[in-house]
Order: C-alpha cells, then structure tokens, then sequence
C-alpha cells in the first residue's frame, strides 16, 4: 500500500480542526503527484497508524475529499482519487484559510462543497428534472388566501412557539395524507423543504462512526447533507427496477466490517431520482425486511407523489410500517414551487421530539403567513383542484415528450428509453458521449443534466445516459429544444 508523505509539522502548522489539516495535507499530495489519478489510497486504519491519530478523523478528512470531488469510495475497496480532479480554483477561496478581502482570517472548522451557480431556469431550455411549471401556479388565487391570513391572523401562532408547524397547517397535511396517501398516525413536523429535514436527520442520526447507504444514483444534495455529518455515503447498486436489496445486505456486512455500520437507508421509492423508476413492491418489502432486521431508519423521500399518470401511485412504505423505522419526507416545491420553501416529515413521536428540538436551534420555525396561507389553500379544496389540473397538464407533456423522443429514436440519435409511470422527467439513453452532448447543450442555451453528475461513484459512469425533464416546458419548447439539442449542426 502507497505511503504518503504527510510532514506532522505541517498538519501541527495548520490552523483549523485536525481532519481538516489532513484533507488539507491529502489535497496537497495529489496535487504534487504524490497520488495519480484512479490510483488507491491508504485505508482510514492504515493512515491512522501513519499519522498517530484516530482512524475517524482520516474517515472525516476522506469524507471531505468525496464532496469536494478528490477521491471517491469504492464500495468494499477503499479510497481512490478522482479521475477529474477538480482544478484548484474551484475551491472557494473562503474555504483556503487564507487572509480575506477584509483582513481577518476566518478559521472555517467545515467545509461545505461549492454550491453550483448554475440556475437552470436562466436557460431558453430548461429540460432539469424536477422544475415544475411555476407559471401554471395560481398565483392570483393563492392571493387570497394570504389576504386573509394577515387580514385574520392568529395572533398567538404569530409568535415564537409551536416550533414543529402552524396547527391547522398540520391538520390538512394529516387529513392529506392520510386521505391520498395512506399515511396515518404520524407526527408532523413542517420543515423548511425537505432540504431542512435532510439536514436536521444528518445532524441527529448520522456521524462519523457510521454511514448511510443510498441508490447508486441519486439527489446529491442529500448527499451532501449526510457528509455534512461527517458520515460516509454508500453507492448500493441499482438495476431498472430500483436499488437491489440483495446488494444492499452485502454492503449492510461490509460495512460492518468496517467498523462503520449503516444507520440510514435513504431511498427515492415512487420516482427514483433520476431514472423516475418505480421500485416494485417486492423490493420494497425485501428492503424494508433487511432494515428491521438490522436495526437500520429508512428516510422515504416522496417528492412528487402527486405526479402519477399511468395508475394509481403505490402507497408510501412509510403506510406499511409496523417497525416504525421509515421517516417519510415529502414537499411543496413541485405542487408549488421550489422559493415557498414549505416541505414537511412524518414520523415517529420519539423522532418528532428530537427534530422538533433540533428544528429549536435552526430556526426557531417555518414563516407562519406562509404555512397559514397554505393551511386555507386546502381546506377550500383549492390545493387538490390545482393538483389535478397540474398532473393532467404533465400527463399530457410526458405523452408528447415520448411521440418526440420516438421521432428521435427512429433516426437513430436516441437508442433507448423507459416510459415512466410518473415524475417529471425522463431517463433517456443516447448514441454518443452524454458528457459531450451535455456541454454542447449548456453552451448552446439549454439545460440538460448527465448521468455521472446524478452518480455517487462517478468513474461508474456509462456516460450514455441524459435525464430530460418535461414537466417545466410548454409543448412548443419540448419539441423545439429537443430539435436544438439532438441538431448536430447547430449543438
Ligand atoms: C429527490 C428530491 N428530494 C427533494 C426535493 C425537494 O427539495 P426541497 O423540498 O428542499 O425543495 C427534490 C427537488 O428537486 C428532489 O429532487
């Protein structure tokens, strides 16, 4: 095994948390080469002896490295480093250490990935994945329920207090779900988008000490939560029917192994994020049976239930839960828009307590006029009218997305696609480099996201595989971006 050369003075010279000095020293060995690119580093126990420290604080330094894009894990393998390494600009240089534009010289103990910048809304294309159609939302009649939130306010929900939600806000979400989605006897708590929920569970459930595993492919802002957390994610295979439990086992015993047991089991069940897949009832149930018997939470991200067209959308596995081990998230950023920033959980009280807690520290709790306008919004039955007409509106999309990509396919330019039974998006497989096809789409004014930027592990890439939401785009715009993007002469 490679031996690095880490001086302990520069590690002593560093300014910041100790794990921090050594993703610091770990960064400057791959840029000096010490590393190549693919090449194997050192397991976390092996640099530990090196470096006279504790095996979680290399854990910690290595998970720093994954969401900065330096290394990657190779499940049952070890830690490599990346194959496009990230230039070193694209470090923020808040996150260097250095002297600051004001002088002081900020002594950061996290380092949070670079948040893209790239709004894909500002595109003439916008094909991303999960983008409702924002101007469908009835803004006008939405209206009114604001007016009247402020024009009979209650007064004493106004003030601090009631942290888990406005009560009548979590009345219809109670009678909602239980009504649509079968979810009964839970304890709500409304979160500020599951974005919110994501961070509060990485923050109470997730450490150092053990890892969460997710679907090969998925939302890397979860992600990025769970690391926030110090914990490592786990890549779990999936085939076209979802994540494959028996692989989930195997990685449940490797892990374990490891010293690094899997507390969380974070899963996109309805519409799996990207591939908009649904996972069968059989996994559910094989998943759901390997989580019991290990004593493993399942986090059930539902976020866009509402959006089925070919049947009925299977329940939630959080309504057949008699372990009481699924944490079920859900929000209104898709039957709303992503800036109401309205989301909420369903779970246990004991979990609820914590959260709520937890939620104390944040941000004491979710804007009031918001959730009491929201709360009125239902109750008129307002909500569920929009809903239907949204997903009639998608319905349709999709259906013309698929007439367009068959166009496509007959010429020759899309090789394959699944027609999903819902979501907001379609994953569709190519005949040439999705990377390539990617760039060329984002210089030429339209918005498209790649497989590997969905994948944990990104040298797993096919590099065939482009996600094209239809939600977001009137008929016109589908047909004539998807002629903009597959036209060689003009991409
Ligand atoms: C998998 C997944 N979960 C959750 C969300 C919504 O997050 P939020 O409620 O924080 O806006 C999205 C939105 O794109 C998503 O794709």
């Amino acid at each position: 095994m490679k031996t690095l050369h880490i001086s302990n003075e520069s590690l002593s010279n560093f300014k910041g948390a100790k794990y921090l000095a050594i993703s610091h020293a770990l960064r400057q060995a791959i840029k000096q080469g010490q590393v190549k690119e693919n090449e194997q580093l050192p397991s976390a126990r092996e640099l530990a002896q090196q470096l006279s420290t504790n095996r979680h604080t290399i854990m910690a330094a290595y998970n720093e490295l994954i969401a900065q894009g330096w290394i990657i894990s190779k499940q049952r393998r070890g830690y490599f480093v990346a194959t496009n390494l990230p230039i070193n600009s694209s470090l923020p240089p808040a996150q260097q250490n250095r002297v600051s534009e004001s002088g002081f010289q900020w002594q950061f103990t996290k380092n949070v990935p670079r948040h893209s910048d790239q709004v894909a809304a500002n595109y003439r294309y916008n094909f991303a994945g999960g983008t409702p159609d924002i101007s469908l939302f009835p803004f006008h009649e939405f209206k009114s329920y604001v007016s009247d939130a402020f024009s009979r306010p209650q007064l004493a929900e106004l003030n601090y207090g009631n942290i888990a939600g406005f009560s009548p806000l979590i009345e219809q979400v109670s009678q909602y779900l239980r009504r649509a989605r079968s979810l009964t006897d839970r304890e709500i708590v409304i979160t500020n988008g599951s974005q919110e929920a994501l961070y509060m569970l990485s923050q109470l459930l997730l450490s150092p000490n053990n890892s969460v595993a997710t679907e090969a492919m998925g939302y890397a802002p979860a992600w990025r939560s769970f690391q926030s957390s110090g914990t490592t994610v786990i890549s779990i295979p999936q085939d076209e029917n979802g994540m494959i439990p028996s692989e989930l086992e195997k990685a449940i015993a490797n892990q374990l192994a490891l010293g690094q047991p899997i507390a969380v089991i974070y899963l996109t069940p309805l519409h799996q994020y990207p591939t908009t897949v649904t996972l069968p009832p059989s996994r559910r149930h094989a998943i759901y049976q390997v989580a019991s018997r290990h004593n493993i939470a399942i986090i059930e991200d539902d976020y866009d239930h509402e959006y089925h067209y070919s049947c009925q959308p299977l329940a939630p596995m959080a309504s057949d839960d008699p372990n009481g081990l699924v944490i079920y998230l859900s929000t209104f950023s898709k039957v709303m828009f992503p800036g109401a920033r309205i989301g909420f959980m369903a779970m246990d009280k004991q979990l609820a307590t914590a959260v709520t807690n937890y939620k104390s520290l944040l941000n004491h709790k979710v804007s009031v006029p918001m959730q009491d306008a929201i709360a009125r919004w239902m109750q008129a039955g307002a909500f569920e009218r929009y809903l239907r007409k949204a997903t009639k509106t998608y319905h349709q999309r999709r259906d013309f997305m698929i007439k367009q990509l068959e166009h496509y396919q007959s010429l020759g330019i899309v090789s394959a696609f699944t027609i999903p039974d819902g979501g907001m998006a379609m994953w569709v497989q190519i005949n040439q480099s999705a990377k390539a096809l990617t760039e060329r789409a984002l210089n030429n004014d339209i918005y498209i996201q790649q497989e590997s930027q969905f994948l944990i592990d990104k040298n797993q890439t096919s590099d065939r595989f482009i996600r094209l939401g239809f939600a977001g785009l009137g008929e016109q715009d589908i047909e004539l971006g998807l002629q903009r993007l597959f036209d060689q002469k003009n991409v």
